[in-house]
């Protein structure tokens, strides 16, 4: 299968980071796409004693297939710290970081827009979005209003000094007489971009061309979202959304391979619902279940460390991703996390203001009033983190799996049971054509 995309269908977290972990044995190429180091995917290889746990936040999931090439695509935002500091720490457990490629086109996470992703949070108090801190918002409103600076700018001096001036001659208005901030000094920014420079020219593509020329030769690509549907800045609860495109449509734009080229979309969902930062969520539980979700997943932030929100699966979010990312197969995860319940609740709709709605509210505010409509589903004791095949989940948990299936209206090709590598049931043939059936 040539072109292969990968998202999120909930808030983030739901194991993307795995899941493409698992798919880069085959493939050639791992692209991110979208967003930049708000992302936090967690990725255990092995287990037991000798089980090495991975934090990645800007670099593909992809880095750590030897035989796979990463790329960052366009659509990502590089702070250059960061690119560096990951590489450094990867290379210093041995993995092989020399292959990475990054788009000549990606836009460059400059020091003031960390610096007004901070002071605009604090701003607007308890309006805040809840974001990661890390200069992603500003970033994207750069890049839309044409004053960003891209990674090819690095390479000619004058055009950068020419564009952070530019940035800055309002950026410094804006720090000084709204916030109360010092004036950023175009010397340093620009001092602090070329200090890069050198390390940063050799991993520089025009990475489009590269993936269209690995496309032609038959090569396979798997586009790694970052972030989610829902937090996805056209289609998610704006406006507690992040400012890219985490949806399927996204793939394309955010690397340069058309939408002619891609063979089938995969979905990420958690068996259960959770969420960082600010924002709406109908099936949010407040009671000893959250807090039963939160320890037993391990739910806290890999990037920031933040305890996350939990509730119940809302299959109403489920439907709503298969439609907007054209979903041809599901990977359900944490599975094993719902082990040792009575029954488990699965949203099936929403009643705002005594009027069900099967599908999302068109309106922001409906969503906010959403109240899930519930399925009470038989729940299971036994230890599912050994099986590897459907068969040998317990008759309630196949149960379950099969009315999500039902209820999202795609199936689910594989099952997470634990966070390690090797714990998955694969069920379908996940790299097939689309309309070619396996499995
Ligand atoms: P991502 O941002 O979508 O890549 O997801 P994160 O890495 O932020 O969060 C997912 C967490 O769940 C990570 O700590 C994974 O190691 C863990 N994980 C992934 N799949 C499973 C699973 O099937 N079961 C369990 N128990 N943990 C999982
Ligand atoms: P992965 O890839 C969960 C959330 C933030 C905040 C909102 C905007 O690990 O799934 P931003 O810093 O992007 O401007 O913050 O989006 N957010 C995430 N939540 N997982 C993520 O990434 C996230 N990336 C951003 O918490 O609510
Ligand atoms: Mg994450």
């Amino acid at each position: 299968m040539p072109a292969v995309v990968l998202v999120g269908a909930q808030w983030g977290d739901e194991g993307k980071g795995k899941a493409t972990d698992l798919l880069g044995d085959s493939c050639d190429y791992v692209v991110k796409f979208n967003g930049g180091n708000n992302a936090g995917h967690t990725i255990v290889i092995g287990s037991g004693e000798t089980a090495e746990k991975y934090a990645l936040h800007l670099l593909p999931s992809g880095i750590l297939t030897p035989t796979c090439t990463p790329v960052i695509g366009n659509g990502v935002v590089v702070d250059l710290a960061v690119l560096f500091q990951e590489i450094d720490g990867l290379e210093s457990r041995g993995v092989d970081t020399s292959k990475l490629v990054v788009s000549a086109n990606a836009h460059v996470i400059t020091p003031y827009n960390r610096t007004l992703d901070k002071v605009t949070e604090r701003f607007l108090g308890s309006r805040r979005i809840g974001t990661t801190g890390r200069g992603i918002g500003p970033t994207y409103a750069d890049k839309m209003s044409r004053t960003g600076i891209r990674v090819q700018d690095l390479f000619d001096e004058n055009i950068l000094r020419q564009k952070v001036e530019a940035a800055l001659d309002i950026k410094n208005q804006v720090l000084a007489k709204i916030y109360n901030r010092r004036a950023v000094l175009a010397d340093d920014v620009v001092g602090e971009l070329l200090s890069y420079v050198e390390r940063l020219r050799p991993m520089v593509r025009d990475t489009s061309l590269l993936l269209e020329e690995a496309l032609d030769r038959g090569d396979t690509v798997l586009l790694e979202a970052g972030q989610a549907t829902l937090l996805d800045v056209d289609f998610g609860t704006y406006p507690f959304v992040t400012s890219s495109n985490a949806t399927a449509g996204g793939a394309c734009t955010g690397s340069g391979i058309p939408p002619t080229r891609i063979d089938a979309v995969i979905a990420i969902l958690k068996a259960y619902t959770t969420r960082v930062g600010e924002g709406p969520f109908p099936t949010e539980l407040f009671d000893d279940h959250g807090e039963y979700l939160r320890k037993t997943g391990a739910e806290y932030g890999t990037t920031t460390g933040r305890p996350r929100r939990c509730g119940w699966l809302d299959t109403v979010i489920g439907r709503y991703a298969t439609r907007i990312n054209g979903v041809t197969d599901f990977v359900v995860t944490k599975l094993d996390v719902l082990t040792g319940l009575d029954t488990v609740p699965i949203c099936v709709a929403y009643e705002v203001d005594g009027v069900r709605h099967d599908e999302m509210p068109m309106s922001q505010s409906d969503f906010h009033h959403a109240v899930p409509v519930y399925e009470e589903m038989p729940g299971w004791w036994e230890d599912i983190s050994e099986c590897r095949t459907f068969a040998e989940l317990p008759a309630n948990a196949q149960r379950y799996v099969e009315r999500v299936e039902e209820l999202i209206g795609a199936r689910v090709s594989a099952i997470g049971v634990g966070p390690g590598r090797d714990a998955i049931i694969e069920r379908h043939e996940m790299r097939q054509v689309r309309g070619r059936e396996a499995g």
